[in-house]
């Protein structure tokens, strides 16, 4: 590809421009901010890497400058504050939404065929507000959430069992917050049920961990993650770019899916060169379908909180 461009240069959008240059996966990637000389500090620290790292890429930096990133084939969004201790994700909607919408614009403008993959937070309503500012179909837009919080769950289970976290496989639905909705019944290790391994409540326990994984970190160190966000909307650039049709839990626009429509939501899709290529519908039992509505209902309730605020 010949362009990536990651807007916001702070730890995400920077972790993720990073690890985007180490695999080599764009001829250029650009790293724009508002902040005067961020981005560019950023950029030139990750190129100076490039010869002890071995890669090409050329990394840049920008101030506000959106003429850099015309002809991106794949722009990863990441503006916007991050949470403090106490706070939820939904807290951040207010700032948020504004700055989504505004760089979602500036983006299109230069690069209308690009692929937008959203990273902000409150993810499944900020999903939804590049979507409707970017005027671009649905299999265009979405966003980055469900690889996180799996890549969560699979840490936790690799530390629980003692193997290796490359074997784990599982998959997760529903929105990026306390509701998101860890499937122990699709989480296997190389194919062993992991609940034939783990006892109910050292699942429960993991499970519950993982819901709460983000604000974990928040509590740990005053601001929220960066490398599992950066890495994590990393993985779904490769599988852009390289066309590869990965499975992996996205946060998709539903029509219809699952009984739900009209909203962004965590779902396996097939992700390759079309973006979205298709919505993977499971076979949920009672009890999973009923935490995915839950977790829907809520994501609805952040939905409304943009509506009120007539951005569009
Ligand atoms: C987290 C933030 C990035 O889950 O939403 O760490």
């Amino acid at each position: 590809m010949d362009k990536i461009t990651v807007v916001g240069a702070g730890n995400v959008g920077a972790t993720c421009a990073n690890v985007i240059a180490h695999k080599d996966l764009a001829r250029e990637v650009v790293l724009v901010d508002i902040k005067e000389g961020l981005a560019e500090g950023k950029a030139l620290d990750i190129w100076q890497t490039s010869s002890i790292n071995n890669f090409n890429a050329r990394v840049v930096g920008a101030t506000n400058d959106y003429l850099r990133t015309k002809g991106s084939g794949v722009i990863v969004i990441t503006s916007g504050v991050p949470r403090k201790p106490g706070m939820s994700r939904d807290d951040l909607i207010k700032t948020n939404a504004s700055i989504v919408k505004d760089v979602t614009e500036k983006v299109v403008k230069y690069s209308p065929d690009a692929i937008i993959i959203v990273v902000s937070n409150p993810l499944d309503v900020m999903t939804y507000t590049a979507f409707l500012a970017s005027n671009k179909p649905a299999n265009k837009v979405f966003g980055m959430a469900g690889i996180l919080d799996t890549g969560r769950y699979r840490a936790f289970i690799a530390n629980a069992l003692n193997v290796s976290p490359k074997d784990i496989h599982a998959l997760l639905l529903g929105g990026h917050g306390d509701t998101m909705v860890p499937l122990p019944r699709y989480t296997s290790i190389n194919g062993i049920p992991i609940t034939d391994l783990l006892a109910k409540e050292e699942i429960d326990k993991i499970v519950e961990r993982t819901r709460f994984g983000g604000g974990e970190l928040v509590n740990l160190m005053g601001t929220s993650a960066w490398y599992a966000p950066g890495a994590a909307a990393a993985q779904m650039v490769e599988a852009i770019v390289d066309d590869q049709k990965r499975v992996l839990p996205v946060c998709a626009k539903l029509n219809g899916e699952y009984g739900l429509k009209d909203l962004y939501l965590g779902v396996p899709v097939k992700l390759g060169k079309g973006g979205v290529e298709e919505v993977i519908q499971l076979n949920l039992n009672k009890e999973e379908l009923k935490s995915l509505k839950d977790s829907a209902a809520s994501v609805k309730k952040t939905l409304d909180v943009l509506d009120a605020m007539k951005l569009f």
